[in-house]
């Protein structure tokens, strides 16, 4: 059987330590969509591993799929998978042949295009890897696929016929000489451009992926995982509200962390993974990295929130204390910045549309505990858009911007000993956290599965098991 794994909200719901609990069950866990751009934490016996691009049950030694929805960085996966062998583990990860490459052209691109944007403020605040342009050439019938880095023949072509129109992109669109683009981290941005340097060093992960045997037809080795009685974990990345479809665009990464992803994603059928579980993510608050509206937001970040110049270190106002005080107890700062992450009350509109758009099961609740000790919670309930109540969330972003937040006001809870109330269940969370949370299974119609009580492993109340 499958479990689908989707963030509900705007990514960073803590789905990495979800996948870690209930990836005890799994065999495999795919990742279907996106690339570099995630990060995911798992906390196990004292250490923390933090994945961006290898799928979370490697920590557990599962086999880890990289769909064919997916774009990969061939560097950043081998330097994951060597991180992880000098921290002593084994992982075994395939990738789909049909998943598209990142190369650092696209990287380079991604930083030029956010720049040009930032004169009018309109940038998305991308993570900068090189996610939009890769997806931009899949859609464009221009990309490469990882089962092409095998083939130098088809590697060479490609790139002849690919890198000079990324140049005259970044030239003669942009205005911006490669040489002095500047931001990859990668190396030299001149070969970003460069088709012999290209070609040399992607012809040598092609050689190391058919080598290492990581070369996958990624829907059949997981459908015969599945006839074999495997038990599959699909691992979304981002969220519902970054989803390119379902999202609020333009604020939204490049692909479908939505259910529907999973199927594309992978090459299984519709009915095989809406035969299994389909678990929403959520955070008990809501935290954003990057621009766009954020109705329920407290306080701000600038350069971020639209129109907020305060200074987060410095909280004047409540909501600004409020927003403080939930991004010290949430350790809400960007995992490779250590930038502050904005963050606001639940926004219950929005997990609505999200349990829609991929059809939730169950639910996990995480950082039940980094809300414990406020004396009230707050959720934005409904909106007002128009002089309306309205329940879910409007289609285009500029009306989703202008909804104002219906706030409900709960009795907190105080401050428990997170391993000891999962290690005792459900009864034993503070009585105002459970009706915390039954009021969200009333208003999605879903069970809550798990409760995150802490980041670690043993700080998570699990009342449903998976598989
Ligand atoms: P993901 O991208 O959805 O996998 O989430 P991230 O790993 O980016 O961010 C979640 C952060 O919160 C990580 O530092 C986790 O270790 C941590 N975390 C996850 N669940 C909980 C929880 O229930 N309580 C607390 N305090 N931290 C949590
Ligand atoms: P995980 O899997 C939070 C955001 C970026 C930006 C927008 C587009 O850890 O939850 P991109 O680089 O994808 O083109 O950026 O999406 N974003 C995320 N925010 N968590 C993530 O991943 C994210 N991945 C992308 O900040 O606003
Ligand atoms: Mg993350």
């Amino acid at each position: 059987m499958t479990v689908t794994i989707v963030g509900a909200q705007l990514g960073d719901e803590g789905k990495g330590g979800i996948v870690d609990v209930y990836g005890d069950d799994a065999d495999v866990v795919a990742r279907y969509q996106g690339g570099d751009n995630a990060g995911h934490t798992v906390v196990h016996g004292g250490e923390e591993y933090k994945l961006s691009l290898v799928p979370s049950g490697a920590v557990r030694g599962k086999v880890g799929v990289l769909g064919n929805g997916c774009v990969v960085n061939p560097a950043t996966l081998f330097e994951e998978l060597d991180a992880l062998r000098q921290r002593g583990l084994d992982p075994d990860v395939r990738v789909a042949r049909r998943a598209h490459v990142i190369f650092p052209y696209h990287r380079v691109l991604d930083g030029i295009e956010e720049e040009a944007k930032s004169d009018t403020d309109d940038e998305v605040g991308t993570t900068g890897r090189g996610i939009g342009p890769t997806y931009e050439d899949k859609a464009g019938r221009r990309g490469l696929r990882i089962g092409d880095l095998a083939d130098p023949e088809v590697l060479r072509d490609r790139l002849e016929y690919t890198v000079p129109l990324k140049r005259a992109l970044a030239e003669d669109v942009f205005g911006v000489s490669v040489s002095d683009a500047g931001g990859d981290s990668e190396g030299d941005v001149d070969e970003a451009f460069d088709v012999d340097a290209l070609f040399e060093e992607y012809r040598e992960y092609g050689r190391r992926l058919r080598e290492e045997g990581m070369l996958v037809d990624a829907g059949d080795f997981l459908a015969d995982r599945i006839d074999e009685g495997a038990n599959v974990m699909f691992e979304g990345a981002q969220g519902t509200i970054i989803d390119i479809d379902h999202g609020n665009y333009p604020y939204v990464t490049s692909s479908n962390p939505t259910a529907g992803g999973a199927c594309t994603g992978t090459g299984l059928a519709p009915g095989v993974v809406g035969d299994g579980e389909v678990v929403g993510i959520v955070k008990a608050y809501l935290s954003r990295v990057g621009s766009g509206p954020m109705p329920t937001e407290l306080g701000g970040v600038p350069g971020d929130t639209p129109g907020y110049d305060g200074d987060p270190d410095d909280p004047r106002t409540e909501s600004e204390k409020l927003a403080a005080r939930i991004r010290e107890a949430g350790g809400e700062y960007g995992t490779v910045t250590g930038r502050p992450r904005r963050v606001g009350w639940l926004d219950v509109p929005m997990l609505r549309h999200a349990a829609r758009a991929s059809g939730f099961t169950g639910l996990a609740v995480n950082h039940v505990d980094t809300l414990a000790g406020l004396e009230e919670v707050t959720v934005g309930h409904s909106y007002t858009l128009d002089g309306e109540e309205v329940l879910t969330m409007p289609a285009p972003t500029e009306r989703w911007a202008a909804c104002e937040p219906n706030l409900r006001t709960f009795d907190g809870w105080p401050e428990f000993d997170g391993a000891a109330v999962a290690a005792e269940g459900y009864g034993s969370l503070p009585q105002n956290a459970r009706a915390y949370l039954e009021y969200l299974e009333d208003e999605l119609d879903t069970p809550v599965y798990a409760v995150g009580v802490g980041p670690g492993r043993e700080e998570t109340v699990v009342r449903e098991h998976l598989f």
